[in-house]
């Protein structure tokens, strides 16, 4: 059978600090909230908002996440949170209004957890280096995969008819010189390998940690990157280090999944 149309929400890279922190400049609970304002305020209700990481910013502490989850409060949907490398995974399950979903990952320090929708199965992959500093994830900007979150992987994906995986790293080159390979998830070319084989059972993959939108297509994979509403990098082919957008647009993206079509609309708040 078919699976029901889904409609949900990518958001990224808040970096929320204190009440009054700002990342480079930028005041970032004020812009979350700015986006967090237009989505409630959207003319129908998007069945859940995925955040693919950095929700606190460097340093994470219990009072970063309280502020966020005083943001996140009634959104009017459900709320899925993954750990980037700026978070800690502890606090997040403690303090942030989190939907259902079910963990699967094999390391106990890292949150990777599946859901379902409408039909269509939901993946997302905590990649921070789950094996640094005896099984607590450091402060490792590239993140990994491990052979254990490949096999886990399979598994989930082995009978859904739609599937659908959130990442916080990019997994595969992005054109841009300051990105390699400080950003660039290490083992990603071997877990597009894995994506690759799913064909068109596989949907889409969506991203963070690069703070600006942008789109890759290879082998037939499409993987979509989501906007930081605070602080967004231009990331230019000829970028050997990265520069900052001043006054970065607010905005996040609606995907739609109608028929066998993935829909990627970009919202300015
Ligand atoms: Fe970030
Ligand atoms: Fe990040």
């Amino acid at each position: 059978m078919a699976a029901e149309p889904v409609r949900f929400i990518h958001i990224t890279d808040t970096h929320i600090g204190g009440r009054d922190y700002e990342l480079f400049g930028v005041a970032t609970a004020p812009r979350t909230e700015r986006l967090l304002a237009t989505i409630r305020s959207l003319p129908f209700e998007p069945d859940f908002v995925i955040h693919t990481g950095d929700v606190a910013t460097d340093t994470p502490q219990r009072q970063h996440y309280e502020v966020a989850a005083r943001l996140f409060r009634d959104l009017g949907c459900p709320v899925h949170f993954l750990p980037g490398n700026h978070d800690d995974a502890q606090l997040m399950r403690e303090l942030l209004p989190a939907a259902e979903s079910v963990s699967i990952d094999p390391n106990p320090a890292l949150w990777s957890f599946r859901f379902e929708t409408n039909g269509h199965l939901f993946v997302a992959l905590d990649a921070r280096d789950g094996d640094a500093d005896q099984g607590v994830p450091d402060e490792d900007i590239r993140g990994r995969v491990s052979d254990e979150q490949l096999e886990v992987l399979r598994a989930s994906f082995d009978t859904a008819d739609s599937v659908t995986l959130f990442v916080h790293f990019p997994p595969l080159d992005l054109d841009s010189p300051w990105h390699r390979p400080a950003m660039i998830l290490r083992r990603g070319r071997e877990l597009h390998a894995e994506l690759e084989i799913l064909g068109p059972r596989l949907r889409a993959v969506f991203f963070g940690h690069v703070h600006r939108s942008m789109q890759v297509v290879r082998s037939g994979v499409l993987y979509s990157a989501g906007a930081s509403p605070c602080v967004q990098f231009p990331a230019a082919p000829v970028e050997e280090e990265p520069t900052y957008q001043p006054e970065p647009t607010v905005s996040f993206s609606l995907v739609s999944y109608v028929d066998d079509q993935v829909v990627i609309k970009q919202y300015r708040a």
